[in-house]
């Protein structure tokens, strides 16, 4: 397969891109109070010539407690809205589509700087881990608030000129805290024995977010099996959980499936070679993205821990590229730490890769 597959446009709605290269979301903890700075609209700005679609870092909504980080982004209040019009402004400058992540990150233990959110944490039973309950249990007008902020940010994204919003669905933060069975112990309508029961909190994130930028405007949800606390988990372990799990997201207005791996190439099930994004457009029809330790040797977590990874073949993703598995594929440290990434590849330039390592998380250049 041909690298220049990856460089074929995308047309999804209203959505244009010029290629199928996205970069995935990455919080950078640059932006004090919550604001973006000008530094943080550079960086984007820096990477929108080539890559098709930046997926903004996580940027948290309206809830007293949506980040355990003062220096991740809001995606509320004027003067972190008005930053983040700057950032779409170089990004549209340059040429390129961006969506920003809309996060609540749940129940969280608290970050390292000792920094408190004005709220306790918040989630379905108040639990981190299970079995570890360090925040509260939600009420219902908790809940109820908590999709109306999802939706007022989508709003939002849409007013500023974003192309796309893309919900933060993944990695054991708030909205997959309720999906988890470990963490959601309700018995009232937003939990249940089953994915499609604990899914409701997600199907009515979903619908907020729908109702407030109308029918043309590209939705995307990132979900993932794994948690951060804990990558053993899976919340669907059959083709027919995953189905049962993902068609009320789709219905109720997701475009794009973000299929978050930590290695794309891991097979989702026994029996076949697809992975998490193959099955997600196999069984809903809609367009995926895949992720994970594209075009690099290590994962991402290891990364973090000092580990670091070195330029790898794009050969298994070519083939499943080719073989329609996916639409799009983000591309996470290897944009963060190189801007050029995507010319590289497009230009055949592999010697000029970069390895990765974890002094590219100091800086946001
Ligand atoms: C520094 C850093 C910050 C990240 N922050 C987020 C985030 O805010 N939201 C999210 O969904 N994923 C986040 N991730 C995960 C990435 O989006 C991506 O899934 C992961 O890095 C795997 O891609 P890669 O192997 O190409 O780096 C982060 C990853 C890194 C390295």
């Amino acid at each position: 397969m041909d690298v220049q597959t990856l460089f074929q446009p995308f047309s999804l709605k209203s959505l244009t891109l010029k290629n199928r290269i996205v970069m995935a979301p990455m919080t950078r903890s640059f932006s004090p109070n919550g604001i973006p700075t000008s530094d943080v609209a550079t960086y984007y700005g820096r990477r929108a010539g080539e890559v098709g679609l930046i997926v903004s870092e996580g940027t948290v909504i309206d809830r007293p407690a949506s980040s355990n980080d003062a220096d991740v982004p809001h995606f509320y209040g004027e003067q972190a809205l008005e930053a983040w019009r700057q950032v779409i402004g170089e990004v549209h400058a340059a040429g390129g589509a961006m969506a920003p992540q809309i996060w609540h990150m749940g129940v969280m233990h608290p970050h390292a700087s000792g920094w408190q959110p004005p709220g306790p944490f918040e989630g379905p039973s108040g639990l981190v881990m299970p079995g570890e309950r360090i925040g509260v249990e939600m009420s219902e007008a908790d809940i109820t608030e908590t999709i109306a902020a999802f939706g007022r940010a989508a709003r939002d994204a849409k007013r500023l000129g974003f192309d796309a919003v893309e919900i933060h669905g993944a990695h054991g933060y708030l909205i997959d805290q309720f999906l988890w069975a470990g963490l959601n112990k309700r018995t009232d309508a937003w939990g249940g024995a089953t994915l499609p029961e604990r899914s409701r909190f997600a199907v009515a994130v979903v619908k907020a977010v729908r109702e407030a930028v109308g029918e043309d405007f590209v939705v995307i949800l990132r979900l993932s099996q794994w948690k951060q606390q804990d990558f053993a988990v899976k919340l669907a372990k059959t083709p027919d959980e995953m189905e049962a799990w993902l068609t009320p997201l789709a219905e109720a207005g997701v475009d794009i499936f973000h299929c978050s791996q930590r290695r794309f190439w891991q097979p989702e099930f026994e029996g076949s070679d697809l992975n998490f994004a193959g099955w997600a457009k196999k069984l809903t029809g809609k367009a995926t993205i895949t992720v994970g330790s594209v075009g690099l040797s290590g994962e991402f977590i290891a990364a973090f821990q000092g580990e670091s990874s070195h330029p790898s073949s794009l050969d298994e993703l070519l083939r499943r590229f080719g073989r329609g598995d996916f639409d799009l594929v983000a591309v996470g440290r290897a944009i963060l730490s190189d801007p050029q990434w995507p010319t590289k590849i497009r230009e055949n330039r592999s010697e000029q890769l970069r390895d990765f390592t974890r002094e590219a998380l100091a800086t946001l250049y």
